[in-house]
């Protein structure tokens, strides 16, 4: 069986040998007590380079983001959010659960953005009817789509006009840098936190770090401790981190280089790409548990859904994205074949 190309996700990266080295020789303390030196030095990094007062690492972007919305809003507040937004749809219900915390979903438009008319319109005025609306949260990439510098500078306009508080999901932020050839600095720039994940295109095994203002992240660690997340000798995973963002962030250009590799393979073979955004490509297939199991058997992973999300990574190369292509061509001329699978890709 040749290795697994595995297109389900980011996340799906194993850490490197020099990645799992520098963690073997991390330096270590009990970061409860704030003396892993190896923590620190990531969150002093972390806050540095996305230009904020202060970091905080978490064990995933989940709790960041939970923390961060906790230490935003109090219980009964309301937080304005996209109705594809992670932190809404695929974080089961966290903020109403853990946080007591009202989502005002506005519908996210097909290039990811919120309409800002619709957010103005959903900031509920200060009567007692109503919960208090206190935060605008956006999340960059959404499903790989890059939101404009000049679209978040316009929604921090508007919240600010509101008094209300940003928060940037960006768990995959370094791919919108990566996109727009600017810094992180920049993109985040105005935000009052930013959440950015080490666990998906930059190759860490797990690790999220928040960024804030100092009062912000103390607030922030409480939250994580109520949370379950205060951790020990966490420089074991912060060195993970460190690595990640002194190696795996140039290189995430290759990453969606291989993802218009792999859109361009996929439309000459005869299938319908429907997205294509930084690592991200959308595919649309009529039998898609039929076609994952095809390309299963080839060792070429993916997760059986229409539309179907193929994800580009550190771990996939041009010769592992021309196998794929391959296979996927393989099942649709099989599937054209009378008598050989049934067909299940739509052709274009
Ligand atoms: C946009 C976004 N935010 C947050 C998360 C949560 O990260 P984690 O899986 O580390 O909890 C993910 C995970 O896929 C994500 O895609």
């Amino acid at each position: 069986m040749p290795e697994p190309v595995d297109l389900r996700s980011d996340t799906v990266t194993r850490p490197s040998a020099g990645m799992r080295r520098t963690m073997m020789e991390a330096p270590l303390g009990d970061d409860v007590f704030g003396d892993d030196p190896t923590v620190n030095r990531l969150q002093e990094q972390a806050a540095s380079l996305f230009g904020f007062e202060a970091a905080l690492l978490f064990p995933t972007g989940t709790q960041s983001n939970l923390a961060a919305l906790m230490s935003h809003c109090q219980r009964g507040e309301e937080v304005i959010l996209g109705s594809e937004a992670h932190s809404y749809r695929y974080e089961a219900g966290g903020l109403a659960v853990l946080g007591s915390i009202q989502p005002q979903v506005v519908p996210n438009r097909p290039d990811g953005t919120l309409d800002l008319a619709e957010v103005e319109a959903a900031i509920k005025p200060d009567d007692p009817h109503f919960p208090r609306t206190r935060l605008l949260a956006l999340e960059n990439t959404i499903t790989g789509r890059v939101l404009p510098r000049s679209y978040l500078s316009n929604a921090l306009q508007v919240a600010k006009k509101h008094g209300l508080a940003t928060h940037l999901d960006g768990a995959r932020i370094f791919n919108a840098a990566a996109a727009q050839n600017m810094k992180v600095k920049d993109l985040c720039a105005g935000f009052d936190s930013v959440s950015s994940c080490l666990s998906k295109g930059l190759g860490a095994p797990v690790g999220t770090v928040l960024l804030g203002k100092n009062e912000f992240i103390q607030k922030a660690k409480r939250a994580r401790k109520i949370l379950g997340g205060g951790m020990r000798q966490a420089g074991v995973i912060a060195a993970a981190g460190i690595y990640a963002l002194e190696n795996n962030v140039e290189r995430l250009k290759e990453d969606h280089a291989n993802a218009r590799r792999l859109a361009d393979g996929l439309r000459n073979a005869g299938f319908e790409v429907s997205g294509l955004n930084t690592n991200m490509v959308m595919v649309m297939v009529e039998r898609p548990q039929e076609l994952g199991d095809f390309l299963k058997a080839k060792n070429i992973l993916v997760l059986s859904r229409n539309p179907m999300r193929l994800v580009t990574h550190l771990d996939v190369d041009a010769a592992g994205i021309d196998r794929a292509v391959a296979a996927f061509a393989d099942y649709l001329s099989r599937s054209r074949t009378p008598g050989r699978a049934a067909g299940t890709a739509r052709a274009r």
